[in-house]
């Protein structure tokens, strides 16, 4: 048995599936159900015996420590977060009480539980946290990729809340002893991804015949990776990481924005063509940059290769072909989605500009 936090969001849920796809191995899945929780995503899991979901916070230590009491997981993978740089410059606080104040929690019941079991048990315990390239802050064009070495610069409320967090499980490590694990990994696209982020953004829109918004200039870069990609990653650091260590997950796949969104619109233009037989990148809008905007984030993925034979199965041609038709065959997805509070951020997000 493990313990997944988050794992009704994007990763989480991809992670959940893959697990028990891959394997027999129960999980219990603890989601507080934010915005970006959606139990569509673990759809195919209804009526599994082996997926046991639970809603609540990872800051709730009373709720934690019972968890682990009656299901006696041997490894914790905490995906739990606010996630979306954009909300965290128009409200922090949520990111500083679930990736600061929740991780905190979630750490000190784990300590608890894995202090009292048994020998053999603790010493394959494992505390896996799933955090962000984003914790480096922002390289200039010609800079190397971010190895592990490289230093926590970050600039955004949502990579500080992150970079708070990967300290906290290191020092739980450092001081406790607590068997953890952490991975940095780069901007994931793939099914399930709510579509206030780039990618998902850009398809949904597109198809509704909305603006397709690119903050700036859209020459800022990020490094993309197929969600599934990662989820194998995860995967393998929890079965063979050395303890105490951080691994940066990445697929090599440098890209401008401007670049992904045309990119988009190419294969919807050759999947789903416009009416009037125009490309859906006339629809693209240039709009006001992200204030503190990281312009590029790029991951040196050679120590998990190098130490566990990790890599990625998909390039990233494979992927967003995919992803694309991932959205095109699941607008009943997207419609639930679209609703309520989606809909409530997404005009407050971009009635300005
Ligand atoms: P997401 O926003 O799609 O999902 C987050 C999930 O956590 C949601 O289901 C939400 O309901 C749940 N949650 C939020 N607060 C909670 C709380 N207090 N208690 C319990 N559950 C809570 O995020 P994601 O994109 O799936 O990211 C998952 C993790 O991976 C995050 O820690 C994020 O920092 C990290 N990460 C994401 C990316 C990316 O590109 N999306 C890249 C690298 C790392
Ligand atoms: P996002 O998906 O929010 O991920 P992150 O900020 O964590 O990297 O954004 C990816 C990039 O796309 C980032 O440089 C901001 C940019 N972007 C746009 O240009 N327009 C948009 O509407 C969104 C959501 C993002």
């Amino acid at each position: 048995m493990i313990l997944v936090t988050g794992g009704a969001g994007f990763i989480g849920a991809n992670f959940v599936l893959d697990w028990l796809a891959c394997g027999d191995e129960p999980v219990v899945n603890l989601d507080k159900l934010t915005y970006a929780g959606n139990l569509h995503n673990l759809k195919g899991l209804q009526g599994d015996a082996r997926h046991v979901f639970v809603q609540g916070d990872i800051g709730d230590g009373a709720l934690v420590h019972r968890l682990l009491a009656e299901h006696q997981p041997r490894a914790i993978v905490n995906f739990a977060a606010e996630s979306h740089v954009d909300r965290s410059i128009h409200g922090p606080a949520d990111f500083i009480q679930t990736n600061v104040v929740g991780t905190f929690h979630l750490l000190e019941a784990a300590r608890q539980y894995w202090q009292d079991l048994p020998a053999e048990r603790k010493a394959a315990f494992r505390f896996l946290h799933v955090s962000t390239d984003e914790v480096y802050g922002t390289l200039t064009a010609d800079a190397p990729a971010f190895t592990e070495a490289h230093c926590y610069e970050p600039n955004s409320p949502y990579s500080a809340s992150k970079a708070a967090s990967d300290h906290l499980v290191r020092a739980w490590h450092h001081t406790y002893g607590l068997p953890v694990l952490t991975t940095n990994c780069s901007n994931n696209y793939g099914p399930f991804h709510f579509p206030e982020k780039l990618i998902p953004l850009m398809i949904v829109n597109a198809l509704a015949g909305k603006a397709l918004p690119v903050y700036g200039d859209g020459m800022q870069v990020r490094d993309w990776l197929y969600v599934k990609d990662h989820c194998s990653a995860i995967r393998r650091v929890l079965e063979a990481g050395r303890l105490g260590e951080t691994y940066n997950v990445g697929g090599w796949n440098e890209k401008a924005n401007l670049d992904i969104v045309h990119t988009v619109c190419a294969l919807l233009d050759e999947l789903r063509p416009r009416a009037d037989g125009q490309s859906y990148k006339t629809q693209i809008t240039h709009v006001k940059d992200r204030p503190g905007h990281d312009r590029r984030y790029a991951i040196d993925a050679r120590k998990i290769e190098r130490e566990l034979g990790w890599k990625p199965a998909e390039t990233f041609d494979t992927g967003i072909r995919k992803t694309v038709q991932w959205y095109l065959e699941n607008s009943e997805w997207v419609a639930g989605v679209q609703s309520g509070a989606y809909r409530e951020w997404v005009q407050t997000q971009y009635a300005n500009v």
